[in-house]
């Protein structure tokens, strides 16, 4: 195909606004699926679980379209991962495509998640369409949302598409739109070859499937092609597109969006954003700005039975081969035996591999709290990255701490602004900017990731009702006055309770969790001091009493039955303890502990 007959795009949308929705429309309405075309299209053996598999994956789709002008389009649609915590993967999906559709709600307006993405796609230069959906709904304000698109983002939204995904609509404006509003691609099909690769995921069937935009050159089946990050070399046994199953080409040449295979083992070994080219006359330079994706945060896996470890070590190595942001070593806690130190992309991708390792894998789970990257500057001039607090260095050799400081974005309903300032305020947050867009508040503050990771946004949604939409990036580090502080139970630290503090409000955090522990865990025959400390000194302490009874005493001579069962329950509850020294705490102690409300 020629460059001026083709058009590649990304759909940005807050999660609910209809990205999904409008995307099955426009594979609808171009005659893309028609059931006797899907069924020819995919690939050798049928099979419905491993079609599942790649649209879930891959909402990368290409569509054919006769467009006003009576010329033939071809238009590919990629589709961006909505969530904050894969920013770096969004940035590279927009940067393989010229234009975006944004959508929005016209009943909702511009989201906070909808801010950040639209600004990705200014960054990498689209163009952007506009398109208000959902204008069947009663409660659709077209206009005022217009007025919200140009106030809050900056962009000219008179000729915005209406559109209603749902009923249809409207649909036939946003290809007509796509066509002849975003501009094509340019390339050279003379040049060496230098393909962006913009996804990998593992496959069952095939292997590592990559996704590619081709920029400059050809590729075809047969050819040898070098990773240029990481200079393996591989043979592309595949190459197709997705329509949107998958459908084997001769080649793609400049501007097409397709996927190659290659026999490659594991998803690791490709990296989102890096250049591919040939073997031999390859390209010189790669594409600008590769960078691999860095785990952010980081917590401590361990399982509950210490015997389901080995499990736990098969469990995660199999998960990192196919997932090459998720980090992971081994790690011992004096409290919690066996474990991995794992690193993750962000709060969601933590949660994502722990239900998966308790689901797919049936393993229960400690969790510990998720910590930030610290760089330590230390007196001897050196300078150590920390993942734990657990590691950090005694006091006297610590000359400074940095930490890592994000900018968030947040809007929110007017009535809930003055308790969303309170809660960055709370968290040691700098104001930015506060503007108003329409009846909502847009506020923009600089904080420091450490109060982020772990409950901000679920405070966040408490305090606003769930009205506020929230998205940050990481802006850099800075140093401050951080501490560790240590929790002493029955008077010996339990290292995965350590948690890195401002040591101004150290004190509060301090009390805070040895009232809250001294809650979670039961009460012992003996009396359990709960201590917090920095350094050597105690600044917060809370005792747990002594036990009197037991708790079958009561059924003496009783109810043999009923007797047994409590002492299962009993045991059934102890499963999920640790013990640590002579004192048993429960599992959600490690994270519950943490939360400041
Ligand atoms: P995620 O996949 O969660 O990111 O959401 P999305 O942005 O892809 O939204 P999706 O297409 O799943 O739509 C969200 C909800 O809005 C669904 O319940 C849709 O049925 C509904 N919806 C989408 N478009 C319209 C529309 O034009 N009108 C109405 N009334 N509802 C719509």
């Amino acid at each position: 195909t020629d460059l001026a007959h083709i058009r590649n795009f990304s759909i940005v949308a807050h999660i609910d606004h209809g990205k999904s929705t409008l995307a099955d429309r426009l594979i609808h309405s171009t005659g893309t699926v028609t059931d006797r075309e899907m069924k020819e299209q995919l690939l050798d053996s049928m099979d419905i679980e491993r079609e599942r598999g790649i649209t879930i994956k891959a909402q990368t789709v290409r569509l054919e379209y006769k467009a006003k002008d009576g010329e033939t389009y071809i238009l590919n649609l990629i589709d961006t991962p909505g969530h904050v915590d894969f920013a770096y993967e969004v940035s590279r999906s927009m940067r393989a495509v010229e234009g975006s559709l944004l959508v929005v709600d016209a009943s909702q307006g511009v989201e906070a998640q909808t801010l950040a993405n639209v600004y990705q796609a200014i960054d990498a230069d689209h163009e952007i369409v506009p398109v208000l959906n959902k204008i069947d709904l009663p409660a659709a304000e077209p206009d005022r949302v217009k007025e919200q698109i140009e106030d809050v983002i900056g962009i000219d939204a008179a000729d915005a598409v209406m559109i209603s995904a749902k009923t249809g609509v409207g649909i036939p404006d946003v290809l007509e739109a796509i066509v002849t509003r975003l501009p094509a691609p340019s390339g050279n099909r003379d040049a060496p070859l230098k393909a962006m690769l913009v996804d990998s995921w593992y496959d069952a069937y095939l292997g590592v499937v990559v996704l590619v935009r081709i920029k400059d050159g050809v590729l075809k089946k047969g050819d040898r092609i070098r990773m240029m990050a990481n200079g393996t070399v591989h043979h592309v046994d595949r190459i197709g597109v997705f329509r949107p199953g998958m459908l084997t080409v001769d080649e793609l040449g400049p501007g097409e969006i397709g996927f190659l295979t290659a026999s490659i083992k594991q998803v690791r070994d490709t990296s989102v954003g890096d250049t591919i080219t040939h073997e031999k006359k390859g390209c010189e330079a790669p594409l600008p700005g590769f960078k691999p994706s860095q785990p952010v945060v980081f917590c401590g896996l361990f399982p509950v039975d210490t015997a389901e470890f080995e499990d736990l070590r098969d469990a995660i190595e199999k998960l990192a081969l196919n997932d090459a942001s998720f980090s992971h070593e081994m790690e011992t806690s004096a409290a919690l035996g066996f474990g991995f130190r794992c690193g993750f992309l962000g709060l969601l991708h933590l949660e994502v591999i722990r239900d998966r390792l308790e689901r797919e894998y049936d393993i229960d789970l400690i969790t510990t709290a998720p910590s930030v990257i610290y760089q330590i500057h230390l007196t001897d001039g050196t300078t150590m990255e920390m993942h734990n607090p657990a590691d950090m260095p005694e006091a006297v050799r610590v000359d400074h701490v940095e930490e890592p400081r994000i900018k968030a974005t947040i809007l929110v309903p007017d009535d809930y602004l003055g308790d969303v300032l309170k809660l960055c305020q709370d968290r040691r947050g700098i104001q930015l900017d506060l503007t108003y867009a329409g009846s909502r508040a847009l506020v923009v503050y600089d904080l420091p990731l450490n109060e982020v990771v772990f409950d901000f946004y679920d405070r966040l949604k408490s305090v606003t009702k769930g009205y506020a939409s929230f998205d940050y990036q990481i802006t850099g580090y800075r140093t401050d006055n951080l501490v560790k502080m240590q929790i002493l139970v029955n008077d010996e630290p339990v290292d995965a309770l350590s948690t890195m503090v401002h040591r101004d409000r150290a004190e509060t955090r301090g009390r805070v969790m040895c009232e809250k522990l001294k809650e979670l865990i039961p009460q012992h025959m003996f009396k359990v001091p709960i201590q917090a400390a920095i350094g050597g000194r105690i600044i917060a302490r809370e005792t747990i009493s002594a036990l009197r009874k037991d708790v079958t005493a009561k059924c003496y001579g009783g109810d043999v039955s009923r007797k047994r069962k409590l002492l299962d329950k009993q045991k059934a509850g102890k499963k999920k303890m640790r013990q640590f020294g002579k004192v048993d705490i429960p599992q959600e102690a490690f994270i519950s502990a943490l939360k400041m409300d």
